[in-house]
Order: structure tokens, then sequence, then C-alpha cells
């Protein structure tokens, strides 16, 4: 059992008052509340050891190199990966799927070749495969989904065949919150010689993630969902593909010699490493880390299925309303989208921010998905460590004023 009211005293911005309401922070999906050690991170290091990576020799170099370096290793030991020079920084999932697309997909996409991704994609893990297929003359195949917001595996050995090249999927659906079956995903891609790309974007904040189990080809994710600032982001390469990848970025920091006519690269993983990194939030996001390795992230999970379950509870019992994603929460995270015809999502969004809720309305950034379910849009709450069972009460209770209040006179 965490101790949440220990881990809230954390988060400063928890105890911020919304229209007059304790603030209830539901929109943990779109980016999460940062401890007071990351934040205070990100002031040490402006306030004391300002300045740049790798270059100098001087003692403030030295010492953001060494962090900086440190929160690498840091990275590479939270996902189980063995070499740190398979982590590369990028500033966000979405930066880490185009670099994958641009250095290993133009290179080893021909004509004919296959991408595959699922149908509740992230637009980021969607228009990077249509950009690469149009361009390289690839094709791309969506694996469909269930109604109960699983993947419809059925045909799977064909969708997944020996003309596919790279499967790249969602751990976990921002949309849906299913958590999808990635062990066998990975091992049909093998299988037919093909990489496996897992988007961690909702995944690595909320359980424990191991690339050596998952035995996955890249991995990305996004510092600012895991307590983490914004513009830091985490890109997995295995080691024999890396060697083998030419630069997305090209520039300073990434060149071993450089004459006017040509350049060789650096090691790894600075040759993917193009100019000057974002220090600071490195550093913040490794303290981010330690954050959530002192609780333990079989407890984050453990955590999150209990209100998840509470909450599947509490949904069941409401009238006039469509919950997505599977009802089972060994398949799912704590992401809640649902619809009701009476309430426009941009309606509930705003009479739940006078109640002090926040929560997300909108397409999420999955619009061929909300499309298929013949909605323009989701009302999506999200949890995380901090959130509790008496917060997701309240938000039920002023979800059932909202559908009174807006159905009064049907
Ligand atoms: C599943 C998934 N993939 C990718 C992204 C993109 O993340 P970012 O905007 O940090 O690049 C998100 C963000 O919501 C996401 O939920």
């Amino acid at each position: 059992m965490l101790d949440i009211n220990k881990i809230r005293n954390d988060f400063p911005i928890l105890s911020r008052k919304i229209n007059g309401k304790p603030l209830i922070y539901f929109d943990n999906a779109a980016t999460t509340q940062k401890p007071i050690s990351v934040i205070n991170s990100l002031t040490d290091f402006y306030t004391t050891y300002n300045s740049n990576v790798h270059r100098g020799v001087h003692t403030l170099s030295m010492q953001s190199t060494d962090l900086f370096e440190e929160a690498r290793n840091r990275v590479a030991k939270f996902i189980n990966s063995q070499r740190s020079e398979s982590i590369i920084w990028t500033r966000n999932t979405t930066e880490g799927i185009n670099l994958v697309a641009n250095a290993w997909g133009k290179k080893n996409i021909t004509p004919g070749d296959e991408i595959v991704v699922t149908a509740m994609e992230h637009h980021s893990n969607l228009v990077p495969w249509q950009i690469l297929a149009e361009t390289n003359k690839a094709k791309l195949v969506i694996i469909p989904i269930n109604d109960d917001g699983t993947l419809n595996l059925n045909n799977i050995d064909t969708i997944i065949n020996s003309k596919t090249k790279i499967v790249s999927v969602v751990h976990m659906s921002n949309s849906l919150g299913t958590i999808n079956p990635i062990h066998e995903l990975c091992e049909k891609a093998h299988k037919v010689g093909a990489k496996f790309l897992l988007d961690g974007a909702q995944s690595a904040p909320h359980m424990p993630i191991n690339v050596k189990d998952y035995d996955c080809d890249f991995l990305v994710f996004s510092g600012h969902k895991m307590l983490g600032p914004t513009g830091i982001g985490v890109l997995y390469v295995k080691p024999d593909i890396l060697e083998n990848m030419e630069p997305f970025l090209t520039g300073g920091e990434m060149v071993l010699e450089v004459s006017y006519e040509k350049a060789s690269w650096n090691e790894l993983p600075m040759k993917f490493e193009a100019g000057t990194p974002n220090i600071a939030d490195a550093i913040a996001l490794g303290e981010a880390i330690i954050y959530l390795e002192k609780i333990g992230m079989e407890q984050i999970r453990e955590h999150e299925i209990e209100l998840t379950n509470y909450a599947l509870n509490k949904f069941e019992k409401l009238n006039n309303l469509t919950l997505f994603g599977p009802l089972d929460s060994s398949i799912r995270g704590g992401i809640f989208s649902f619809h009701s015809e009476y309430i426009h999502p941009h309606d509930l969004g705003t009479f739940l921010d006078n109640e002090g809720i926040a929560i997300r309305t909108g397409h999420h950034c999955t619009m061929p998905l909300i499309r298929s379910l013949n909605i323009p849009a989701t009302s999506r709450a999200s949890f995380y460590i901090y959130n509790t069972k008496d917060e997701i009460d309240y938000f039920i209770q002023s979800l059932q004023n909202a559908i009174k209040y807006f159905t009064h006179d049907k």
C-alpha cells in the first residue's frame, strides 16, 4: 500500500485550489505533476552548476557531464538495458519515433515492405509511419480492435507476415487504457524477421518496464508523463541495431572528425544527439526515476489496479454514459475515456473544472480511433500515484451531477 498522504505532500501543486475547490488532477495521461525533488533538481542545475556537457575541462562542465551521464545510466537500469549507450535522449516519445522512422526506416524499408501498427495508436506512432510508407513505397497495415477495446488478433499471422519489416505498437493506449500483449506481438514480429517498436509513453510511468524480457528492438517514452520535466524523452535501441543506424540530425556533438568535405560520426550514443542536449531536464528526469523507484514500480502498478477496479465499479453504476476500453484491470491502466450522448465532452470538462477537477476532452491524438467509435470526442480521466479513492468518489458524484444537469429536460 502506498502512503498517499506522504506522496501528496511532495507535490506542491496539489495543495492548489481551483475555483475555490481542492485540485483533483485527473489529466495524468497528458502530463503528470512534479515532486519537489524534481523541481529542486532544475533550480539546483541553474543556480549551482549550469554549464555545457562533454566539451569542458572546468569544474562546472565536469559536474554537469557527470550528472547528465549518471541520469542516462539511471534510465538504462530503470528499463533493464544492459548498456547505457542504448539510451538516446530525445525531446519526447514523438521525437523518438520520428528518429527511428527516419534513421532506421528510410534505410531499411524498401518498396513492397509492410509496416504494422494498431488501430489505437497515438498520432505520434501513426503519422511518421504513414510518411515513411509513402516515401519508401511501403504499405501501412493496421491491426484492428474488438468492441471491448482490446486488439483483434484473429488474423495476426496474416497481418504480420514475411513482408513485415517493423511492428510498432502502443503498450498502454492513452485513449482506451488497454494494455496490449506485447510479448506475443514482439515474438510474432521477430519470427518473420521484423523489428518491434514499443510506444511506452503511457506504460513506462505506470509499471515495471524490462526491455530484456520484452526483447523489443526500440522503446520510446516521455519524461513529462512520469514526474519529469517537459522537453526530455528517451529512445532505447538494441545495441546491434544502433551500431548500423545512420544519424538522424547532424552537426555538433555527434561528429568525430570533420573536414570541409566530410565528417565521421562520434561514438554511441552521441552519434544520435546532435547539438547541445537538454542537460537540466535529463538530470531532473533522473531525479524523477529516483522518486519512482523509491516507491517501487510494482507498488505503483498495484495502486493503479486498485484505483482502476474502484473506478470500474463506480462507472458500472452510471446511466447515460458509455465507458470505453476493457473492464479487466489486469489488461487496463488507470485511464477512463467515456462519452454521454447528452453532454458534449467540452461542456463536461468545463463543468468539472468548476468543481476543481482537471480531465481531458477531445480526440487525445487518436483521431482515427475516436472516429471509429462514431463520436466526436471523449472525456478522459487518468490517474497516477497521488490520486485517491476519495477523489474518484468526488469525481463520480460531480459526473452524476453533470449528467443530471445536462439531461434535466430530456
Ligand atoms: C501512447 C502515447 N504515445 C505517444 C505520445 C506522445 O507523447 P509526447 O507528446 O510526449 O511526444 C503520447 C502522449 O500523450 C501517448 O499517450
